[in-house]
């Protein structure tokens, strides 16, 4: 696909089909988010790939708990929109029957600079999603779990050893198709 068209195309996708991802798409998607720049080039990431059963079923028991923490939030920001409220906790509970799910935590606990160290993992993250898009993959970037306070345990249980839990992405093709969210305006001027 030409990058306009990935970078426009993508969409947060939130149910997915039960077609399998490949091993050498999944790499490719890897190695897009190793592939980010980062301040003074600490690759400060640290990406488990969620792709077992057995370790699918786990994080899905902690996305329960996000799902119900989470209903306030979702309350007060889609008040008039139950739709949505619908949509994302249905999406929370089993995760759209993603095939993956990337969990992305700091590859060591202490840097001098978080904010960097998060941009560039930021940066990470948008390079799988657009890499996942480009060969037809859907995704979404999840950051529930971390509003909510579940960011250490899942931490402890899925990689003690790294540095806080950031986000999670989940990748499948998609079962849904959505359309852009309209732009709003007063986001940028050039001076
Ligand atoms: C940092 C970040 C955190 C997000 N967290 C969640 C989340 O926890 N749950 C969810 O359903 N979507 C989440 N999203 C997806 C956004 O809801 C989505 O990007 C936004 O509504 C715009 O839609 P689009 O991605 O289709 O353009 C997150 C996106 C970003 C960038």
């Amino acid at each position: 696909m030409e990058t306009k068209d990935v970078i426009f195309g993508r969409r947060s996708i939130r149910r997915y089909t039960d077609q399998p991802i490949s091993d050498a798409d999944l790499e490719d998607i890897i190695q897009a988010g190793l592939y980010a720049p980062s301040n003074i080039n600490f690759q400060p990431w640290y990406f488990v790939v969620v792709r077992s059963e057995e370790k699918k079923k786990e994080m899905l028991e902690f996305m329960a708990t996000v799902s119900k923490l989470f209903h306030p939030v979702l309350e007060s920001r889609f008040a008039k929109n139950p739709e949505a409220i619908e949509e994302t906790e249905t999406f929370f509970k089993g995760l759209g029957g993603a095939q993956v799910y990337i969990l992305v935590f700091l590859l060591k606990p202490d840097y001098p600079d978080l904010s960097s160290v998060t941009q560039s993992t930021a940066a990470a993250i948008e390079n799988m999603l657009l890499m996942a898009k480009d060969k037809g993959i859907g995704s979404c970037w999840l950051t529930a779990a971390v509003r909510v306070g579940k960011d250490e345990e899942i931490r402890q249980h899925f990689a003690p050893d790294k540095g806080p839990f950031l986000a999670m992405v989940t990748l499948g093709y998609p079962a849904e198709e959505k359309t852009a969210p309209p732009r709003r305006g007063g986001r940028f001027e050039v001076i």
